[in-house]
């Protein structure tokens, strides 16, 4: 089967792409570079650099390589920056999905994995989060981006046949452990690379963003995710779909909640570094506490997370210890 893999060149895209290639499918990446790392992409695999965007590239890449299926990483994530510039979130997050999946349609291309989020519910109130426990509530463009597109695909299947599998992902995190791939933090402004960028000396402190939630240690709690272990869901949702040709959703988390002061008192034994953390007031629109009802992928897909907060954070220092510059 041959797979296109848009945003192949990112942090979860290359994860896939690595998972792909190693269950011998063969891969085409679209990728324009801006933020993904032509490092990151496996010999042999072809990379086009281009935009999903553009129909014209879109049209021919889909007639000349008989593509099976697409895996749609591609698109904006940073929902602060989402904020102050929701036209570039919704023009590279919908728009561009949308002139994809209308080429994929003109082509017969049938099948779909979007990566999707779970910021799709904002601040959850019922926990665990299943699929369907929670209203949708996106308090930020990234976010409502992501639950229309969502909203988009359910449509494109039943006007057009078009099969889709949404992904949203928790916190996701960590590296591959043999070392040879990981994230960028050169740009980053998630927890654990900021943690591991203290811990390395690249930066002097990390900032906790809240201490007086109403959670056993008072900060903020999260579901972090290892990226093989998302990267393993997307390869089962592919498989899937192609058998039941149902368009649904899947929540991808370990159904843990760790704090940020066990992220920080975690990275500092497991590094043996000293992390300064310096304690700031609550970052608006983060939820108190969100972690995952996995139970759906469990049974559906047979997905069974394999990596602990241990392997997240351990092959995320691997990984950012050897990368102190990021990627250049
Ligand atoms: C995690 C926790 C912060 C930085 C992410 C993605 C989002 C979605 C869900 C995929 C929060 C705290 C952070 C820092 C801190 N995933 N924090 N100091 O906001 O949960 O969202 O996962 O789509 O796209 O962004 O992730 O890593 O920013 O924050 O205290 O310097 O760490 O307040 O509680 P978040 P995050």
């Amino acid at each position: 089967m041959r797979i296109l893999v848009t945003g192949g060149a990112g942090y979860i895209g290359a994860h896939t792409v690595k998972a792909l290639v190693a269950r011998k499918y063969e891969v085409v990446v679209l990728d324009t570079l801006e933020k993904g790392h032509r490092g990151l992409i496996p010999a042999g695999v072809e990379l086009m650099v281009g935009n999903s965007a553009d129909v014209n590239l879109l049209d021919n890449l889909f007639s000349s390589q008989k593509i099976d299926a697409v895996i749609h990483f591609a698109g904006y994530k940073a929902a602060g920056e989402s904020v102050e510039q929701p036209a570039k979130y919704f023009r590279n997050n919908v728009t561009a999905t949308q002139t994809l999946l209308e080429s994929m349609v003109r082509n017969e291309v049938r099948y779909l994995i979007f990566s999707s989020s779970c910021s799709v519910f904002g601040n959850p109130q019922n926990m665990p989060v299943a699929e369907d426990n929670n209203p949708y509530n996106p308090e930020s463009p990234y976010a409502e981006s992501k639950l229309m597109v969502e909203k988009m695909l359910s449509w494109f299947d039943r006007a057009y046949g078009l099969k889709s599998v949404s992904l949203r992902y928790f916190n996701a995190a960590g590296a591959d452990p043999d070392g040879t791939i990981g994230e960028d933090w050169s740009v980053t402004l998630n927890l654990i690379p900021l943690v591991m960028k203290a811990a390395a000396g690249v930066s002097t402190s990390v900032q906790v963003f809240g201490t007086d939630y109403s959670t056993p240690d008072g900060t903020a709690i999260r579901d972090y995710i290892h990226v093989n272990d998302l990267a393993d869901a997307h390869i089962l949702a592919l498989e899937n779909v192609q058998k039941t040709n149902q368009t649904t959703v899947y929540n991808l988390g370990t159904g843990k909640g760790s704090s940020v002061k066990e992220i920080i008192d975690t990275t500092r034994r497991i590094t043996g570094r000293d992390i300064v953390a310096v304690e700031r007031p609550r970052r608006p629109g983060d939820p108190m506490a969100i972690w995952a009802d996995n139970s759906k992928a469990k049974r559906e897909l047979g997905w069974q997370p394999r990596y602990g907060l241990e392997e997240i954070i351990r092959t995320a220092w691997d990984w950012h210890s050897k990368h102190p510059n990021g990627l250049q």
